[in-house]
């Protein structure tokens, strides 16, 4: 897949590794923006309150399917339910969000797991073959939470990992293990 990545630090330099390894032509690009024509999909890994800022500088996006990795911290844009449907506003190409409720300082340790650790998903039907791709040749087994009406609920979850992990286990890889019933 050709995979464009908006950001280049801890989430977007990880990933890019990780998926060139994996055999895919990745790009990525920093603050000044630039090219992403042909693009099969655009993963966006900005500041959470800097992802219209950041796409508002990257031509030929136009229907791309993109992934939102971000986060919300601070204030967020009332605009938008979401993070990722702030992305589809922008695109208008099929969004998923995945790949932002996990610890990406621990992206190198994904290759020593013996069962590849849950990554959680929310994604509109037309991306959720190539999101799904997009985790299984990272590492991770996507965790499907719904469509796209459900990214706020995966945005939400940031707070509760970091209080994992603040409370104990520092970061953590977490699994979802069906019971057989
Ligand atoms: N770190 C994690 O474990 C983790 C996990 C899941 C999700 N997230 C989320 O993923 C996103 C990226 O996190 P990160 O940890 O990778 O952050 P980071 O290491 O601080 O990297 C952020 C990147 O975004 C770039 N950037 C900043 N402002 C920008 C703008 N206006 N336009 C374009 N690029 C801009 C920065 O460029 P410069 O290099 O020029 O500063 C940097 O490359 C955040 O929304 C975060 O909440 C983080």
């Amino acid at each position: 897949m050709r995979i464009t990545i908006l950001g280049r630090g801890t989430v977007g330099g990880g990933l890019a590794a990780l998926w060139t390894a994996a055999g895919h032509t990745v790009t990525v690009l920093g603050r000044d923006g630039g090219d992403a024509t042909g693009a099969d999909v655009l993963v966006v890994a900005v500041p959470g309150d800097r992802v219209a800022e950041a796409l508002s500088r990257v031509t030929g996006i136009a229907g791309t399917p993109a992934v939102d990795a971000t986060n919300v911290y601070g204030p967020r844009d009332p605009g938008h339910e979401s993070n990722a449907h702030l992305v589809r506003s922008v695109t208008g190409g099929p969004v998923a969000k995945s790949f932002s409720a996990n610890f990406a300082s621990e992206y190198p340790r994904l290759a020593d797991q013996a069962t590849p650790p849950g990554n959680l998903v929310a994604a509109e039907p037309e991306i959720r073959e190539l999101v799904d791709r997009l985790n299984r040749d990272a590492g991770f087994a996507p965790v499907h939470v719904g469509g796209l009406e459900a990214a706020r609920a995966i945005e939400d979850a940031g707070p509760l990992l970091i209080a994992i992990a603040r409370n104990g286990t520092g970061p953590f890889f977490y699994r979802v293990s069906p019971t057989g019933r």
